[in-house]
């Protein structure tokens, strides 16, 4: 029977093999998600032999990330902004570059005012409620084209005390909503379709296409949007948009057709124009 420090290095060979990048991570994090310890409590234990009655339950993670399933899919969470969040085949596995539209989203809390935040596409809920956590005084709605994304948001809210201040609702953009907010949100679909095969298979295979799917050019939700917020938008208030790499100055300019200029671009951790900022014309 081999160790668990011998079996971390056996995967860890294996996915290399698989060419699957951060390898030794992966070996580790999904050694200690079958063994139902923290990461870093395998240390402790390497020299412990790995149990026999979980031998099938790893060999099953293994098969699916040799599959080049995500870890994050597997183990059926991500954290995002330090929150945990559940994730499922319906929603979008959370990226650290969105965390760039919470801080964004952040800067405008004038401290002790209430405000209203909507999130359009909203997915796991990640954006809405990682907003909700560090902004005691708003409340907001989330709103997804599926259903099952809905639900798994709502779940979230209610793991993470947030269920009070915040609504997920299924529907199409703005379509039938009503009511104005102080910050608009949304990280929506924005991969030219024509690019969507040759991402790695951790994303094609396994990204719900609806979260994916931009159009031809990557830009069709943001045109399907624009025209929506100003009936939405609070005298005074701010869309902020997640845009892909490139599509800021283009993102900028249909909203700007729809009378919300451009007022700030934000970039994220890798320096890349990641949000665009506008507010109705006034
Ligand atoms: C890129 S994902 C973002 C998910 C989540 N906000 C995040 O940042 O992880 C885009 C989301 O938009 C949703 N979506 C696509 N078209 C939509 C529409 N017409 N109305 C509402 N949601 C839509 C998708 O289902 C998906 O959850």
């Amino acid at each position: 029977m081999p160790t668990i420090g011998e079996t971390v290095s056996d995967l860890t060979l294996r996915f290399a093999a698989a060419g699957i990048d951060n390898p030794r991570l992966d070996a580790r994090v999904l050694t200690a998600h079958v063994l139902d310890l923290p990461p870093e409590g395998l240390f402790s234990r390497a020299g412990d032999p790995f149990p026999t009655a979980q031998a099938a339950a790893l060999d099953a993670v293994v098969a699916r990330r040799l599959r080049r399933e995500p870890v994050s899919r597997i183990r059926g969470f991500r954290e995002f902004y330090g929150l945990d969040f559940q994730i499922g085949p319906a929603t979008l596995d959370p990226r650290p570059d969105t965390e760039t539209i919470v801080e964004a989203a952040l800067r405008l809390r004038v401290p002790g005012k209430a405000a209203q935040i909507l999130d359009l596409g909203t997915g796991s809920g990640c954006i809405l409620l990682a907003i909700l956590s560090a902004w005691p005084e708003a409340r907001g709605v989330g709103i997804d084209l599926a259903a099952d994304a809905v639900e798994v948001a709502r779940g979230n809210a209610n793991r993470l005390g947030l269920a009070q201040r915040a609504t997920f609702v299924q529907g199409d953009w703005c379509e039938g909503l009503i009511g104005r907010f102080d910050v608009i949100v949304s990280n929506p679909p924005y991969i030219p379709d024509g690019d969507i095969p040759s991402l790695e298979p951790e994303v094609c295979d396994f990204e719900p296409p609806a979260a994916l799917r931009g159009g031809k050019d990557g830009l069709d939700a943001y045109r399907a949007l624009a025209p929506q917020f100003p009936a939405r938008l609070e005298a005074g208030g701010t869309v902020l948009l997640e845009v892909g790499q490139g599509q800021a100055q283009d993102v900028a300019e249909i909203l700007a057709a729809h009378e919300l200029p451009h007022a700030a671009f934000y970039e994220d951790l890798g320096g890349v124009t990641r949000v665009v900022a506008a507010s109705v014309r006034v």
